[in-house]
């Protein structure tokens, strides 16, 4: 294996200089004397890509990564040339290229402001032993600079001082340096002068990042293979760079189904039938909040997958009318490796039509996993693709499954070091033929999207739930993911926290820890921390392997019940705001968590904050990490908050002990905010919706918020059948007013608001609904002094 560092410079070449350019509408072409093409497209203002080859000619222009529909175009594009460099100018970006050796420099085009800095630039070390090039890149570290992203690494956000490494990789019980682990995002943000850009790697071999850990000043990127190619995407704000990314990378291809952002409850295995009644029932019988309920591996005959296992299972159809006449919906898992076995259709079907994966000297990818020895599909093919969507027919359409989980798909293998394929296992790589080399990143993510492909078709017209254990840049389009086997320790609540965090900031937001743990047995009180922390992840399951005890929200004692139901109801009645929330994911790829840099990148004082988060842009959220805490201190970012228990408003921009015994955590509402709330239910639409609760902080000034809704499930929201509502809110030393905007064609099934009003500096004499005067008497109100207004106010004057 080559490990590469930039310290090791003997072999390395470099550009000479540049003869020529050339332009070709959006796209300039500098080549250097030696054959080295910079090729360099101006996506949009504040995105460009740059792409380099040593042979003159370029590699068929293709990747998993980016979407179609990455949006394109600019407003202002011009280039320049003069005895040094080249100066390509769009709206938001000047780009210097030196003639004498191709090194980029990118300024703001506003203020001049200088943003990145090529160090040595390209460079690269051919490969005698695979053939190409390790191509390499070095950039100047700026003064104070920060760096964010790169998907799961179970690190300090900040990722300066660090160096890490993209293999996607089966983790058992990782730890908190652990590196690399499932997920390949080579994507990272640097912050510095209060100006955020990215740079998205797209390079799916073997790659490292190092963030001035070699250099104190320098960071560079390099691949073990391909090409150099990566996107420069500016913001200044970070939460536009991480929009950007998205919007090139992709959005989630559809909402999810409500139910999806509801608590799940799985355990490695809930079998036979009757444990998995058992456990349903006693969610109903308790009160619990449920929505879905998980099949692990033992619901199949003997790991093989798209079978059941008829002793356990005898009638899965039935059984899953019946889960789903009590609001279930159930999840089952589906792995990569296909038992060898003449007598199993999947595995005929798939060596009748070639669509395993082979060695370079054709022999089968054979390897361990749960069923013995298997073959493994190559889902780069498109072909296996469809055939593999194909498979989930019957699961599906006629056995009723609503979700189905991709795991092992790194690929893992078992009793082997490297835990994966050898590096010779070809891939099609739609058509580009390569080794596992190139190929590994994806796999995992060529899996998720068949996956999802199958559930499509097969859910239609509801839409597809998928989980994935494997990532590479992308798979937010297709499917969820989760944080893999983590375990039952205060280390690795911490390590969820940062994980869910990092990866919202890597464009892939929706996604959770095995709640509790997967490995080992949490304490009553780890396991309520982490509920209480898991509720304000966009993906929310309990997970454990079963081995060391239960870990449903009753196997502790009756004060944890009552705690985690607490939590969980918190969880069902945020519904609503959580929705909009992912509606603006799914429109503009909008982060679902904020980081608190991301959320005020001018106070640096969050740029080393790891613990407290925003949950989507009005909750703030610290969970308690620690055992015996009765509170702890955190970072309340500038503004002013409200303490979602009590109403005290705090002024933030410092730290502040905050009281947190067991049955609560450091919740506050920025003020101003207007948060949407479902009454309970113990499943998502268990009942009609006939009212919202809409929670309005006050504020002296303006602020706005949204609520979003629709069917809940299915397509038609993509036709405009959708309720979008803006609530505009402005606080005076007297008056509080509440303007609405309404949008989409969404007949929503409640027909009033019910207002709570909180931190009103004055006493309500009068009220104006829609320009007619209420006396403060004849308002419909209910025992706590909240209001009943129509759905359709337009404008509301509370007046003291
Ligand atoms: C892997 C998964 C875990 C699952 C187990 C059995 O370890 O990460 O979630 O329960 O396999 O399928």
């Amino acid at each position: 294996m080559i490990v590469n560092t930039e310290l090791e410079q003997k072999g390395n070449l470099f550009p000479t200089k540049i003869l020529h350019f050339k332009k070709d509408v959006d796209t300039f072409y500098f080549t250097a004397e030696n054959d080295v093409v910079l090729q360099l497209r101006i996506l949009r203002d504040s995105v460009l890509r740059f792409r380099y080859t040593t042979t003159g000619t370029f590699e068929n222009d293709f990747s998993y990564a980016i979407t179609k529909y990455a949006s394109t175009g600019y407003n202002h594009l011009e280039i320049e040339e003069d005895e040094e460099k080249y100066t390509i100018t769009t709206s938001k970006l000047i780009c210097h290229i030196a003639k004498v050796n191709m090194r980029v420099k990118l300024y703001d085009a506003k203020d001049n402001t200088l943003i990145n800095e090529d160090e040595l630039g390209f460079h690269w070390e051919e490969s005698y032993e695979f053939g190409g090039n390790v191509v390499k890149m070095s950039k100047t570290v700026n003064e104070r600079e920060s760096y964010f992203g790169l998907g799961d690494k179970p690190d300090h956000l900040n990722l300066k001082g660090k160096r890490f490494q993209n293999w996607v990789t089966d983790s058992y019980a990782y730890g908190k340096s652990t590196d690399p682990i499932y997920k390949a995002i080579p994507f990272y943000t640097g912050l510095h002068h209060n100006k955020a850009y990215g740079i998205f790697f797209d390079n799916t071999f073997r790659s490292y990042f190092d963030f001035a850990h070699e250099r104190r000043n320098v960071t560079s990127f390099w691949a073990q293979g391909g090409e150099m190619n990566y996107y420069f995407i500016y913001g200044p704000q970070m939460q536009d760079v991480v929009e950007n990314y998205t919007d090139l990378t992709g959005k989630p291809h559809q909402l999810p189904p409500l139910w999806a952002l509801g608590f799940h409850q799985c355990k490695w295995s809930y079998y036979p039938e009757s444990d998995v009644k058992e456990i349903t029932s006693k969610f109903r019988e308790l009160k619990i909040p449920c929505d879905a309920i998980y099949l692990d591996i033992d619901y199949m005959d003997g790991f093989r997958c798209f079978t059941w296992n008829k002793e356990h299972f005898p009638d899965p159809k039935r059984m899953v009318k019946e889960l789903g006449d009590d609001g279930f919906k159930v999840v089952a898992i589906i792995d990569p490796g296909i038992k060898i076995d003449k007598e199993y259709s999947v595995f005929k079907e798939a060596l009748d039509k070639d669509y395993f994966c082979k060695r370079a000297d054709g022999p089968y990818m054979k390897g361990k996993v749960w069923p013995g020895e298997c073959y493994f599909p190559d889902f780069t093919k498109p072909e296996v693709r469809d055939w593999w969507s194909g498979l989930f027919k019957e699961l599906i359409e006629d056995v009723g499954i609503q979700g189905v989980w991709n795991d092992m798909n790194e690929p893992a293998v078992m009793e082997v070091p490297n835990k994966t394929f050898p590096d010779d296992v070809r891939h099609d790589y739609d058509g580009n033929p390569c080794s596992h080399r190139k190929a590994h990143n994806v796999y995992g993510m060529q899996m998720a999207r068949a996956t999802y492909q199958g559930l499509k078709k097969f859910n239609y017209p509801k839409r597809p739930f998928v989980i994935t254990r494997a990532a590479y840049s992308g798979t937010q389009r297709y499917t969820s993911t989760w944080t893999g086997d983590n375990v039952a320790t205060w280390e690795h609540l911490w390590i969820a926290n940062v994980q869910a965090q990092r990866m919202a900031m890597s464009g892939f937001s929706f996604v959770g820890s095995d709640i509790g743990g997967f490995a080992e047995q949490p304490q009553g009180e780890l396991f309520t921390r982490w509920v209480q922390l898991g509720i304000f992840h966009p993906f929310c399951r309990v997970h454990s392997s079963g081995d060391h005890g239960d870990q449903e929200p009753w196997a502790f004692d009756e004060d944890v019940t009552d705690v985690v139901r607490k939590f969980i109801e918190l969880r069902y009645q945020l519904l609503p705001y959580l929705y909009t929330a992912f509606w603006n994911l799914v429109d503009h790829g909008t982060p679902l968590l904020k980081s608190l840099v991301m959320f005020d990148q001018e106070d640096h004082q969050t740029h080393y904050r790891t613990d407290e988060f925003i949950f989507g842009d009005k909750i703030l959220v610290c969970p308690i990490q620690e055992p015996n805490a009765k509170g702890r201190r955190m970072y309340i970012p500038r503004g002013k908050w409200y303490n979602f228990w009590t109403d005290e408003l705090v002024e933030g921009g410092k730290e502040k002990w905050v009281d947190a015994e067991i049955d609560s955590m450091p919740i506050f509402v920025k003020e101003g905010a207007v948060i949407p709330k479902f009454p309970v239910q113990q499943y998502v639409d268990e009942k009609q919706i006939d009212e919202v609760t809409l929670d309005i902080y006050y504020k002296e000034g303006k602020e706005r918020s949204q609520l979003f809704d629709d069917a809940h499930d299915g397509y038609d929201y993509t036709k405009g059948r959708y309720s979008l509502r803006t609530f505009k809110l402005t606080g005076k030393s007297n008056e509080l007013i509440l303007q609405q905007h309404k949008e989409g064609k969404y007949i929503t099934t409640y027909e009033s608001f019910k207002l709570k009003i909180h931190g009103l500096p004055f006493e309500v004499k009068e009220i104006q609904l829609d320009n007619v005067i209420v006396p403060f008497s004849d308002m419909k109100m209910d025992e706590t002094g909240a209001m009943f207004v129509d759905k359709n106010f337009s404008e509301i004057h509370i007046i003291g």
